[in-house]
């Protein structure tokens, strides 16, 4: 009988220990959060996918900027991005047209639009479903191997052999291409690793909000 106890609370201090690590580390994904902010109040000249045709560009005497173009947002580091999007140092370019949003946008959030930002130019493939529903499926369904923010730490690795890709690491995560992610997630892997194919659990839309979801992961 003690016995039996004793394993019993060896096994809950075990699950705790588990739990709580994992969760320690936790920070809720930057570039997934400043989406929500760039598409109220960005889009507008920058455009939903950053390309700079947002429906009020035709309006600007000088166009918004293409936030997807690496070769010239990966010269700017993050403290130049932050006094841009805040409006406290000039573009040192030719147009007013990009506001002050120092005024209504908090720092904490500029700082999730920079991430946002770097997203667009760093990330070879773009969006192609709704991140928001790919969260929720992320967190209820892929979260126990995958860890709660995507770092390949979830709590069954501790317990099975595994080792899943950092969703993190946008370097590694460029060298899959969107349909590579999408065959992966609904098949499963193709050896004895434990990915499990999702097919016929998950719809395709589901499937392409996961993927997109996991893109939001690649940076901080
Ligand atoms: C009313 C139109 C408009 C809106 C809304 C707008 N921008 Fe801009 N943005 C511009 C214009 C125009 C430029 C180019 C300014 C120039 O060339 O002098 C620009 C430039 C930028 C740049 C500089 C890029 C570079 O490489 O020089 C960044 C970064 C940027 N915008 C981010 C944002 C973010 C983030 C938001 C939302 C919080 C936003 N913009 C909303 C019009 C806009
Ligand atoms: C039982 C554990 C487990 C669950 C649950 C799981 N995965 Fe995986 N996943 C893995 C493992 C292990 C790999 C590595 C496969 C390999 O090395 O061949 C993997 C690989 C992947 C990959 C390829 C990149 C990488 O991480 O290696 C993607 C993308 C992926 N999983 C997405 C998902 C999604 C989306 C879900 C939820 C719908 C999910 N996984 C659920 C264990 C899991």
């Amino acid at each position: 009988m003690n016995k039996i106890l004793y394993a019993t609370v060896l096994t809950s201090v075990f699950l705790i220990e588990m739990l709580t690590a994992s969760n320690a580390l936790a920070e809720p994904p930057k570039a997934f959060e400043g989406r929500k902010v760039f598409n109220t109040s960005c889009f507008l000249c920058h455009g939903v996918d950053g390309k700079g045709h947002g429906p009020l560009s035709e309006k600007l005497a000088v166009p918004a900027i293409d936030l997807t173009d690496n070769s010239r947002l990966s010269k700017k580091t993050d403290r130049d991005l932050f006094r841009i999007i805040q409006g406290t140092a000039p573009h040192g370019l030719v147009s007013k047209d990009m506001p002050q949003w120092g005024l209504s946008i908090p720092e904490p959030q500029i700082k999730t639009l920079i991430a946002y930002v770097r997203f667009l130019h760093r990330s070879r493939y773009p969006l192609i479903g709704d991140p928001e529903d790919g969260q929720v499926i992320y967190q209820r369904s892929c979260s126990v191997c995958h860890g709660k923010w995507g770092e390949g730490d979830g709590p069954l690795t501790k317990v099975m052999s595994m080792t899943p890709a950092d969703h993190t690491n946008v370097t590694e995560m460029n060298k899959i291409s969107n349909k590579k992610l999408v065959a992966i997630i609904a098949y499963g892997s193709t050896g004895k690793t434990p990915m499990p194919g999702w097919e016929g659990i998950l719809s395709k839309s589901q499937i392409e909000a996961v993927t997109s979801y996991i893109r939001l992961l690649t940076v901080h």
